[in-house]
């Protein structure tokens, strides 16, 4: 192919943007309006400018199928992720090559079958359970704060097991924080830099492994089991038949409390702000939580029979997908439909953007859990439709256990408050790595009287 006829189908770029910047501040300030604006003109594929890249953006299901079903040695997941391997660690993950990465995946599958969800659905009420008896009887929350440190209780105990949890103060859970602190722009580009969010990251990182390694130390000494994914990891082995050593442990645990910890917060977070923002549909999850649940322990079975939960659930994924844009890293020449994407640049799929197609999902910017319901089910009518967990190779391998996690949390709360929001409105703050709801978040709540039927209505007053 000549170089002019190249250049002709190369997608088309979006016009505006900065000499320097290009669409930086555009795609920070809003980027599903950016993206949809771009779709609206260009159709499923067109590019914008990222200072020293090109991004071409793939809105649409097919358009979406094409780069999820790319191989890896065409559009990189591995090379656009480089920036976490100060945080993973050398030898796993995206430090590791597409192959061991993948085996490394597939060792935690059994991690996240029925025997364990079962377990973890019981770890995961008690934690809830404890967390919000120290709430009292009434007052106010930070939603986004309060299922911050739940869910860091939740990943310790599962992931790492009791004795890590035990040892988690308040104070060590500063820890994630400081992790998640060292993913910005900058890390991105250079995450060795000598800045101090970059030191407090590696400090966290150390102390988070000296504390593993402790007690992967101490449950082979006194030969004790542990129904979590470091018990898991202890036993694997790879197909030659070794062992995963304790650097590798560390790393996959903490590339999965990662992974998950910060993203089921903020998916936590919307589904619990949506449903008070849209109160009629409080009464039928109030209802199904009384027929299902009770007031006894929340199984897994009775889990997944909490279908109008689920829906919420799904509907808060749908609106505000914790991961707005998910990039890959173009390796080789990329063609699709006509158009060719030259090696160098970056691919991007954005569930945040994809999710507002009127095409795939009616009426996108209203809130309507039961378009998941039978017999609309508008995620099954197309395949990567509802993409917040990703798709393809790299789809989110903890997503039934992320969604696991919100129903008991939600579960927990609804069944012990009448609650409401401070006020309504809510929006994404897209200046963070995982996008949450802007700060605060307060939410009013009263406790329930003991004995006193938890069905609707369940408000107390009206958001000012
Ligand atoms: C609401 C919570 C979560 C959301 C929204 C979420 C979202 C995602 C997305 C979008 C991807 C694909 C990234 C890409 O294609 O570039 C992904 C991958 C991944 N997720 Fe999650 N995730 C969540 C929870 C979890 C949990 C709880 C775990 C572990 C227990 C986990 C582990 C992973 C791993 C290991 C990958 C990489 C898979 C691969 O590349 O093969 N995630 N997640």
């Amino acid at each position: 192919m000549t170089t002019a006829t190249r250049r002709d189908r190369t997608p088309p770029m979006l016009p505006g943007g900065l000499p320097l910047l290009g669409h930086a501040l555009d795609l920070r300030r809003d980027p599903v309006g950016l993206l949809l604006g771009g779709h609206a003109r260009f159709g499923e594929v067109f590019s914008l400018r990222l200072p020293g890249t090109r991004v071409t953006a793939f809105i649409g299901p097919r358009a979406q199928a094409a780069v999820f079903g790319a191989t890896e040695d065409r559009l990189s997941a591995r090379e656009v992720y480089r920036f976490t391997v100060p945080i993973f660690g050398k030898g796993v993950v995206y430090d590791a090559s597409p192959e061991v990465m993948d085996e490394q995946m597939g060792l935690l599958f059994p991690a996240l079958r029925d025997d364990r969800l079962r377990a973890y659905a019981r770890v995961m009420q008690e934690e809830a359970e404890a967390y919000v008896a120290a709430w009292g009887d009434e007052g106010e929350v930070d939603l986004l704060a309060a299922l911050n440190e739940l869910t860091v209780f939740i990943a310790s105990r599962c992931l790492v097991g009791a004795e890590f949890r035990a040892r988690l103060s308040r104070d060590l859970a500063h820890l994630f924080h400081d992790l998640e602190r060292g993913i910005n722009l900058v890390a991105m580009v250079n995450p060795y830099l000598p800045l101090p969010a970059f030191r407090r990251r590696d400090r966290a990182r150390a102390r988070m492994a000296e504390l593993i390694t402790r007690i992967i130390a101490e449950r082979r000494a006194g030969g004790r089991d542990g129904e979590d994914f470091l018990h898991v990891l202890m036993a694997a082995r790879y197909a030659d038949g070794r062992a995963l050593s304790d650097d590798e442990i560390v790393g996959l645990l903490i590339s999965t409390i990662f992974a998950g910890q910060h993203t089921s917060t903020v998916m936590g977070a919307w589904t619990g702000i949506l449903l008070l923002e849209h109160e009629r549909w409080l009464p039928a999850v109030l209802d199904e939580l009384a027929s299902e649940v009770g007031d006894g322990e929340i199984t897994l079975e009775a889990l997944r029979r909490l279908a109008a939960l689920e829906r919420c659930v799904k509907e808060a994924e749908r609106m505000h997908p914790p991961l707005v844009m998910l990039m890959r890293r173009i390796v080789r020449d990329f063609e699709y439909d006509g158009w060719v994407l030259p090696a160098g640049g970056l691919a991007m799929v954005s569930p945040a953007a994809a999710h507002r197609l009127p095409q795939v999902f009616a009426n996108p910017d209203r809130y309507d859990p039961d378009r998941f319901g039978p017999p609309r089910q508008e995620d099954r009518r197309t395949k990567h439709g509802l993409i917040g967990f990703g798709g393809g190779h790299h789809r989110c391998i903890g997503a039934t256990f992320a969604q696991q996690q919100i129903k008991v949390i939600w579960s927990v709360i609804l069944r012990r408050f009448e609650l409401s929001l401070a006020r309504t409105g809510h929006r994404p703050d897209y200046a963070t790595f995982v996008v949450g709801p802007r700060r605060p978040c307060l939410v009013r709540y009263r406790r329930r009287r003991a004995g006193v039927t938890f069905a609707a209505p369940a408000l107390v007053g009206t958001p000012p």
